[in-house]
C-alpha cells in the first residue's frame, strides 16, 4: 500500500457564483521514502494540491470536487476536523515557499518548536526544548544552544528555512510535502537546504513531495516526477525514464527553461506564451496554443494518457513521437 494515493483529484475554485475548475482530475502516489516532484509553472494547480492533500482549504473558496486522497489507507476527506488536526503536523507535515509567513515574528523560534512538539507529544517543556536545540543542530543552524533564543527576523532567509524545517521534522512525519522550499532563497543556500533535505530523508526515511517550478531541482533530487500543466498531469515517469525519453512537448519546454548552454539552439527558449487563466476555455489539449508541435488534432481532441513505458505515462497525441 503506497504511503500517500492520490486519486483523480478534482479542485475548484467559487467565484462568481460558479465553481471554476483548477485541479482537472489528477492521479499520483508516493511509497514510504520515496521522493515525488511535482513540477509546473506558477499558476499550474501545485499549491491547491498541496494545501488539498494537508486539509488546508477550509474558510477559502477554493473546494475538492471530486476524487480521493488516501494517507495510510486513511481516506482523508472523510476526517473531522479533529482527526485531521492528529495526523498533520504529527504523521504529514508541510513547509512552504517563504518561512515568514509560517514562523510567527514575535515569538523566539525555539518557543515556537517546543509548541510544536508538545502539541503532538506528551513531552516535558525541558525535554522539549533540548529536542529543539537537537533539531536546530539536525538541520545545521550553528550554535543552536544559542540560536533557540533567536527571534525569526534575527535570521538569515536559509536559516529560517532550515527552522521550518525543523519544525516540520519536530515529530518525525511519514510524509513532508515542500512547496517550493527553496524559491525565495539565492542559488548557493538553495542548494544547502536541498541537500539537508536529501540528507534528512535518508537518515529519517521520510517520504518527501517536492513542489517546484523548476524542472533542474526536481531532476537532483526525486525518484519520480509528475509534470503538472494547467490542473492536470501531462506527463509522470520515474526520474531516469523520464529524461531518457521525454514524451511531453511541456516537459521539453521546461527542460530547456533551466539556463544551460550545452543544448541545441532549436530548443534555447523558454516556452512562448503563459499558462492559461481558470476563467480561459481552452478546446482540445490545454497546451496546443503554446506547443511547437500542435497539429489540428491537438486544437480539436483532448489527448488520452499514453503509456511511454511501464510506469511512463504522458497526455499528448504525439507522445510516442515527442519521445526522441
Ligand atoms: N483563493 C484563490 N482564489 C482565486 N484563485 C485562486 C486562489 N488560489 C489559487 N487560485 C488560482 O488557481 C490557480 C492555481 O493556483 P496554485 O495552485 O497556487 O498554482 P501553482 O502553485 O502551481 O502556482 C491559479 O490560477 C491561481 O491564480
Ligand atoms: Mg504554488
Amino acid at each position: 500500500m503506497p504511503l500517500l494515493e492520490v486519486d483523480n483529484l478534482e479542485i475548484a475554485i467559487a467565484m462568481r457564483g460558479q465553481l471554476l475548475p483548477v485541479v482537472r482530475g489528477i492521479s499520483f502516489s508516493v511509497d514510504e521514502g520515496e521522493t515525488l516532484g511535482i513540477v509546473g509553472e506558477s499558476g499550474c494547480g501545485k499549491s491547491l494540491t498541496s494545501l488539498a492533500i494537508m486539509g488546508l482549504l477550509d474558510g477559502t473558496p477554493v473546494r475538492i470536487t471530486g476524487g480521493d486522497i488516501r494517507f495510510e489507507g486513511q481516506d482523508l476527506r472523510q476526517l473531522n476536523r479533529r482527526e485531521r488536526r492528529a495526523i498533520m503536523g504529527s504523521r504529514m507535515a508541510m513547509i512552504f515557499q517563504e518561512p515568514m509567513t509560517s514562523l510567527n515574528p514575535v515569538y523566539r523560534i525555539g518557543d515556537q518548536i517546543v509548541e510544536n512538539l508538545r502539541q503532538h507529544q506528551k513531552i516535558s517543556q525541558k525535554a522539549a526544548r533540548a529536542r529543539a536545540i537537537e533539531l536546530l543542530e539536525l538541520v545545521r543552524i550553528p550554535e543552536p544552544q544559542q540560536r533557540v533564543d533567536s527571534y525569526p527576523h534575527q535570521m538569515s532567509g536559509g536559516q529560517r528555512q532550515r527552522v521550518m524545517i525543523a519544525m516540520a521534522l519536530s515529530c518525525d512525519p511519514k510524509l513532508l510535502i515542500a512547496d517550493e522550499p527553496t524559491t525565495a532563497l539565492d542559488v548557493t543556500v538553495q542548494k544547502e537546504v536541498l541537500d539537508l533535505m536529501a540528507d534528512l530523508q535518508e537518515r529519517m526515511g521520510t517520504a518527501i513531495v517536492l513542489i517546484s517550478h523548476d524542472l533542474g531541482v526536481i531532476a537532483e533530487t526525486c525518484d519520480k516526477v509528475a509534470v503538472m500543466y494547467r490542473g492536470k498531469i501531462a506527463e509522470a515517469a520515474p526520474t531516469d525514464d523520464l529524461f531518457a525519453r521525454l514524451a511531453h512537448p511541456y516537459t521539453r519546454g521546461l527542460l530547456n527553461s533551466i539556463p544551460v548552454v550545452d543544448r541545441d539552439v532549436e530548443w534555447l527558449e523558454a516556452i512562448p506564451g503563459r499558462v492559461p487563466g481558470i476563467d480561459e476555455d481552452i478546446e482540445g489539449c490545454a497546451f496546443h496554443p503554446r506547443c511547437p508541435r500542435a497539429q489540428d488534432i491537438c486544437r480539436r481532441n483532448e489527448p488520452k494518457q499514453h503509456r511511454i513505458g511501464n510506469e511512463h505515462t504522458s497526455h499528448c497525441h504525439f507522445a510516442e513521437e515527442a519521445a526522441p
